[in-house]
C-alpha cells in the first residue's frame, strides 16, 4: 500500500480512538520502511510504539458486558477480573522468573516480532502442586501486560448434559476471540484429563478433541494460560500444543526466607529466617503466606509493634498442627476408599 494510504489510515484510526487499529497501521508502516531499508526510522518508530501501553484498549470490546453461559443452568460460564498484583508481589525460582521475564519481553515487543514474521509464545501450562504460585503468577502476568483476565470456571464449563460442554468450551473461545485477555483455564485437568484414562466415557475424548482444535485455531492477540494441579493427568497432545510450560515447585531455603520477608513486609519484624529456612521445608508457598498472616494478625491482637520471633513461632507451630490434620484426615479417606 502506497504511504499516502497508509497515513489517512493512521489518521482515521486515531480519529476513531481505535487503538487496535491505529498500532495495524503502524505495524505495516514499520515494515514497508524497513522494506526500503530505512531501518534507523523503522527502529524508532518501533521503540516508540512499543513505549505506549494502550491503558483503554481492552476495555473498549463492546461485548464485555454479554458473558457467555451455559444453556441449562444460565450461569456464566466466565468471569472477568482486574488484577492488581505485580512481580513485586511474588517469589519465584530462577527458572520460572527467567521463562515468565521472556513471555512478558515477547508479548510486549511483539510486533517487532511481527515483522520478522515471528510471533510471541501465547499458549502456557503452569503446572504444579495447588499452592505453588499458579493463579498469582497469571494475575501478576496480566499486571505486567495490563490486560484484565477471562478466568473460566470450570464447575460450570462441565456440563451433565451429553454435548454440552463442548458448546460451552465452543462459546468462551469465541467469546476471548473478541477481546484482548489473559485467557486462564483454572483446574484445567477437569477437561485435559488423559484421552487414554480408561476410567473416562467417550464425552471426555470429544471434549478434549474439541479443545484441541479450538486452542491450535484460538489466533488473537490474548495469552492462553491453562492451570493444573496434576500434570500427570493430561493427555501428551496436550502438551504439545504449549507454546511453553512452566513447572511450579515448593519453595527451597531461600525461597522461604524470602516469602517470610514479603509476606511481613508490612510489619516491623525480628524473624530469626534461617531456623525456619529448614523447618518449613516441605509447606507450599501458600502454607507459608497463611502462617505469615497469621503471625501478623496475632501482632496486632497483641498489641505488639513487631512481629517477634515468638509470635512467628506459635504461628508457624498452630499451621503445622493443622496441616498435620488434614493430612490425617486426608490419608484416612483414601485408606476407606
Ligand atoms: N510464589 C509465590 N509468591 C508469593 N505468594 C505466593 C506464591 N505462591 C503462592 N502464593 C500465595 O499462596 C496463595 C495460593 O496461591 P495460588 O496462586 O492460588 O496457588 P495455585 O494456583 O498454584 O494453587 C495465594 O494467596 C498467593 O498469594
Ligand atoms: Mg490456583
Amino acid at each position: 500500500m502506497a504511504t499516502g494510504d497508509l497515513i489517512r489510515e493512521l489518521f482515521s484510526s486515531y480519529k476513531q480512538g481505535d487503538d487496535e487499529q491505529f498500532r495495524a497501521v503502524a505495524h505495516k508502516i514499520i515494515v514497508e520502511e524497513r522494506n526500503k531499508n530505512h531501518n534507523l526510522l523503522a527502529r524508532d518508530l518501533e521503540r516508540i510504539i512499543e513505549q505506549s501501553t494502550p491503558k483503554t484498549l481492552h476495555r473498549a470490546s463492546p461485548n464485555w458486558q454479554k458473558l457467555p453461559t451455559d444453556r441449562e443452568s444460565g450461569v456464566s460460564l466466565v468471569d472477568i477480573k482486574e488484577s492488581t498484583k505485580s512481580m513485586r508481589d511474588i517469589v519465584l525460582d530462577e527458572n520460572l522468573n527467567t521463562q515468565i521475564e521472556l513471555i512478558i519481553k515477547e508479548y510486549r515487543y511483539r510486533e517487532r516480532l511481527y515483522s520478522y514474521g515471528l510471533s510471541p509464545k501465547r499458549k502456557l501450562l503452569f503446572a504444579g502442586l495447588p499452592g505453588t504460585g499458579k493463579t498469582l503468577l497469571c494475575e501478576v502476568l496480566a499486571t505486567e501486560l495490563n490486560l484484565p483476565i477471562l478466568y473460566t470456571r470450570f464447575d460450570s464449563v462441565v456440563s451433565s448434559y451429553l454435548g454440552e460442554t463442548a458448546a460451552n468450551l465452543r462459546k468462551i473461545f469465541d467469546f476471548a476471540s473478541k477481546g484482548k485477555w489473559i485467557v486462564f483455564f483454572d483446574e484445567f485437568d477437569a477437561i485435559g484429563k488423559s484421552r487414554e484414562d480408561q476410567y473416562e466415557h467417550g464425552e471426555l475424548k470429544r471434549v478434549v478433541n474439541t479443545f484441541l482444535q479450538l486452542l491450535d485455531n484460538f489466533e488473537s492477540e490474548s495469552l492462553f494460560v491453562a492451570a493444573t494441579n496434576h500434570e500427570n493427568l493430561l493427555d501428551r497432545a496436550l502438551w504439545r500444543r504449549f507454546d511453553d510450560i512452566l513447572f511450579f515447585s515448593l519453595p527451597d531455603k531461600n525461597a522461604i526466607i524470602s516469602l517470610i520477608k514479603l509476606k511481613l513486609r508490612n510489619l516491623p519484624h525480628s524473624v530469626e529466617y534461617k531456623k525456619y529456612a529448614s523447618e518449613l521445608s516441605g509447606w507450599s508457598q501458600s502454607d507459608i503466606e497463611l502462617a505469615c498472616i497469621d503471625a501478623v494478625k496475632r501482632s496486632i491482637l497483641e498489641d505488639s509493634d513487631e512481629v517477634t520471633d515468638t509470635i512467628f513461632e506459635s504461628a508457624v507451630r498452630y499451621h503445622q498442627r493443622r496441616m498435620e490434620v488434614i493430612a490425617k484426615t486426608v490419608s484416612n479417606q483414601q485408606t476407606d476408599e
